[in-house]
């Protein structure tokens, strides 16, 4: 493979002042995420250190292999919400190697409103289960949770993917053979006490874990019965006499340590194989996307440059290269692993739409993953494009992204606007992980364009009624539209409702992308069949 040859100059003003406004941005973004994994109050996390617990993080850290990084998802989530009174939403998900084994962790936050759940909290919680399911791996749910949020509970509780989808989540689960422990820490109340309910193996803390059906305020209501809940359902209860939980720990630590003793019993499955290199670092410097990576997304970027930046050794080998350049196509290695990217650079055409179709027919009969880079404003528009039926063509590349079975990875490195975030594998196309850097927008159009469709919709009317806008009221409908688009379509915006799996550091990608390829070879890679393209 050769490597790219970077046009980008470091020591231009403009590239300077890139990395400035972007290091701003990054910074920002760091701060939030500061602040953001202190957890609940400060008054909230004092009453739980002097019960004995450790903190949700600090159990997490306890729980992986030492020295092994811990891949969070979505941990902005919720962020702007709520007045911001649920950090994380509550929970915390990710992927953790125990053992050797990559292993995902749904752990609650009980600093955070009792650890009880919003609806962003159920969507970590359910996404968290969808890449098990999906990669194939273990999980382990660190239990400390009041269940519902009892004010939300009607975008909580009764619907499809609510509350009770946990449950569903787990015995499928069961039945796929991924082995799933719980860890009782804390409260586990309702609905809730099925997670340790239905687990393989469940370990409860002394003092500290309760698992009930019905808390004892409840119980005194319905049949007078004065209990305490230890007496209901704590640690000995459980083990001694309903056999409920299998293994009593007396702390946190404890409880943590038989955990990870589980592990060693657990058996291994096949897995798929890829050929891969030894890792290198890219020839170009990572953190030469901080001056490259687009701010003002009316400025082109070539995404040779941010690819070059991200694969080993800088090496692409590009497919088609000279044909329908608004779109780049070819294979690399990620910290030896292998990978096809398809990234953007510029509209897509008939022919880009076909390119890409093409190149994920290659790297499906290759079993080779892909890895999506967004920076889309859509499929072309106008007369002359319509007329050569983009829609046709736009359709074979969005049938072929759909029905690629081998692990799709999207990152948004710009925008993401329009079919166009659909065409390179947005969240409706079940990517393993979907990332934004912090700069990325995403919405169905770009603010000025939505302003200016609005507007001539709205004029339209008024004109078929004898009317029209006066400047001063077109002035303040445009204004209002950008700025709810800005709002709208930012990154924060999205990861907040889990429209992504988090924010990321550009530099970190490369990182976040090898976890991900890794983490998919747990399961084998599945022959991909495709349905009917439209000629
Ligand atoms: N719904 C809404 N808010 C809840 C809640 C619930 N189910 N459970 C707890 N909270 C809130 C509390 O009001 C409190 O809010 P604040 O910080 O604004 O004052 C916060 O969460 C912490 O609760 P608190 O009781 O002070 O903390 P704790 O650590 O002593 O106890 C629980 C936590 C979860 C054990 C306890 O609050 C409890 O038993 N909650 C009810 C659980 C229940 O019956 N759930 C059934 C729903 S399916």
């Amino acid at each position: 493979m050769y490597r790219i040859e970077s046009k980008i100059d470091t020591l231009s003003e403009e590239f300077k002042k890139n990395k400035e406004d972007y290091l701003h941005l990054l910074n920002q973004y760091k701060k939030i995420l500061r602040e953001i994994k202190k957890g609940g109050s400060p008054h909230a996390i004092e009453k739980h250190k002097e019960r004995g617990k450790l903190l949700v993080r600090e159990r997490i850290d306890l729980l992986i292999d030492a020295n092994t990084p811990f891949m969070e998802l979505s941990p902005l989530a919720s962020y702007n919400q709520y007045d911001n009174q649920f950090p994380s939403a509550g929970i915390v998900t990710g992927i953790g190697v125990i053992h050797g084994r990559e292993t995902i962790i749904i752990a609650n936050d009980a600093t955070v409103k009792g650890g009880t759940y919003i609806k962003e909290s159920i969507k970590k919680h359910i996404r968290a289960q969808e890449v098990a399911m999906e990669n194939h791996l273990p999980c382990v749910y660190l239990v400390d949770s009041g269940g519902v949020f009892l004010p939300e509970q009607a975008n909580v509780f009764p619907d499809k993917y609510h509350f009770g989808r946990f449950f569903f989540n787990q015995a499928q689960m069961s039945a796929m053979g991924l082995p799933q422990i719980s860890i009782v820490m804390g409260s586990c109340t309702a609905g809730g006490a099925y997670v340790p309910a239905m687990s393989d193996e469940t370990i409860i803390v002394k003092n500290q874990g309760t698992i009930f059906i019905g808390g004892p305020p409840l119980v005194k209501a319905a049949t007078g019965e004065v209990v305490t809940a230890e007496e209901l359902g704590g640690a000995d209860v459980h083990t001694a006499i309903s056999g409920v939980s299998d293994h009593f720990a007396v702390n946190d630590v404890h409880a943590i340590q038989i955990c990870r003793n589980i592990f060693e019993t657990l058996k291994f499955k096949e897995k798929t194989n890829l050929e891969i290199l030894e890792p290198e670092e890219p020839f170009y410097d990572p953190e030469e996307l901080y001056g490259i990576a687009p701010i003002d997304l009316k400025k082109p970027v070539d995404s040779r440059e941010i690819i070059a930046r991200m694969v080993d050794g800088s090496k692409f080998h590009e497919f088609k290269a000279r044909y329908a350049p608004t779109l780049v196509t070819g294979f690399a290695h990620i910290m030896g692993f292998p990978v096809g990217i398809i990234a953007n650079n510029g509209v897509l055409f008939s022919e880009t739409a076909l390119k890409g179709a093409h190149f994920v027919e290659l790297c499906t009969s290759r079993n080779t993953p892909i890895l999506f880079l967004q920076n889309i404003t859509g499929f072309i528009v106008g007369k002359q494009y319509e007329h050569g039926g983009i829609a046709r063509d736009g359709a074979k590349f969005v049938h072929a992204v759909a029905n690629a079975n081998v692990p799709k990875f999207t990152v948004v490195f710009g925008g993401s606007f329009g079919a166009g975030n659909y065409a390179m594998a947005g969240r409706a196309f079940d990517p393993r992980f979907l990332f934004m850097w912090p700069n990325a927008k995403i919405s169905v159009m770009g603010g000025e364009q939505a302003a200016n469709v609005l507007i001539t919709v709205k004029e339209d009317q008024l004109k078929a009624k004898g009317q029209t806008l006066s400047g001063e009221e077109r002035d303040k409908l445009y204004q209002s539209i950008i700025k709810n688009y800005d709002d709208e379509g930012s990154a924060y915006f999205s990861t907040s409702r889990l429209w992504d799996d988090g924010i990321i550091d550009p530099v970190n990608t490369r990182k976040m992308i090898a976890m991900g390829i890794a983490t998919s070879l747990n399961k084998k890679y599945t022959d991909t069949k495709y349905g009917v393209f439209r000629m």
